[in-house]
């Protein structure tokens, strides 16, 4: 099978976790990974050294993402891919593992338009229109390079960064690029390991959903979850056959994710 994990930045503030990179190597013996990996925490921590205070917007449908300017877009670019990504590529090597770190606008993997203009909410509760910044809407995955890596047994650790039209580099969502990469390469699964057990309502997990329940249930969840489940949606309408939500924080996160009950899974 060909597996897109995605490992949210909540689970890397401290580095690559040895449970998953245990469990990603076990893995691999049986399956085509690719890894897809987020890291907003760190670029807010690092920004903010540099003097660079970040601000958060909300979208009128109340999802909240990085206001991304061109100096953010710079700090972004290089604490995912300079730092966050080449750490995940170094903790595979230092067991073996051929893995390469790409961004998204390595070889036009992701390619992403920019949103000229942003509708958000502001703090008096009214819909405002701002420039839309360095902030991408993906528009196409393209799987050659990804997939000339995998022929040759390389392992991909994708950043997400995207190629803008005109050539500059566009935030874009981990959890979207984990889908839109999934789909592209017709993968069986997309894996989302975030710091949850899977979607919660009413304090309960959540285990199985169809789109319909899916699209539904994004209604009730917060800030975080919203994205994952529009994520998870976005890799099945793209042909993806499951689409799973589960906890990185666990021992052998993968294999709960392929096999344990706790997880949530998004089936067409
Ligand atoms: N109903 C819900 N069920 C589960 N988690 C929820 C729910 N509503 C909100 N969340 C939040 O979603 C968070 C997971 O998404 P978040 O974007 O913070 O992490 P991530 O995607 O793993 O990291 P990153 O976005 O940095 O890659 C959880 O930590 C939780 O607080
Ligand atoms: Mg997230």
């Amino acid at each position: 099978m060909v597996i897109v994990i995605k490992v949210g930045g909540s689970l890397l503030k401290l580095g690559p976790p040895e449970n998953i990179v245990n469990d990603f190597i076990k893995t691999m013996q049986v399956d085509k990974l690719v890894l897809v990996h987020g890291g907003g925490y760190e670029v807010t921590e690092v920004a903010e050294k540099l003097g660079k205070k970040q601000r958060f917007v909300v979208s009128p449908e109340g999802i909240r993402s990085r206001y991304t300017d061109r100096e953010t877009v710079e700090i972004y670019t290089m604490v995912m891919k300079g730092k966050i990504n080449s750490e995940i590529v170094l903790a595979l090597h230092s067991r073996g593992v051929k893995a390469v770190g790409i961004s998204g606008f390595d070889g036009a993997t992701l390619v992403a338009e920019r949103k000229k203009r942003l509708v958000i909410v502001d703090e008096r509760g009214r819909k405002v229109a701002i420039d839309g910044g360095y902030t991408g809407k993906i528009l196409k995955a393209n799987g050659e390079l990804l997939n000339t890596l995998l022929e040759k047994n390389f392992v991909p650790i994708v950043a997400p960064i995207a190629l803008g039209t005109e050539g500059e580099p566009l935030n874009v969502d981990g959890d979207r690029a984990a889908a839109a990469i999934a789909g592209c390469l017709k993968a069986d699964k997309v894996i989302f390991l975030t710091d949850v057990g899977g979607v919660l309502i009413e304090g309960q997990l959540v285990k199985e959903m169809n789109v319909e329940e899916a699209k539904r249930s994004m209604r009730k969840v917060g800030f975080g979850m919203d994205k994952k489940i529009m994520a998870a949606i976005e890799a099945i309408e793209n042909g993806v056959k499951e689409s799973i939500i589960s906890a990185g924080n666990i021992e052998n996160p993968l294999t709960n994710s392929l096999s344990g009950e706790n997880r949530t899974v998004i089936r067409p």
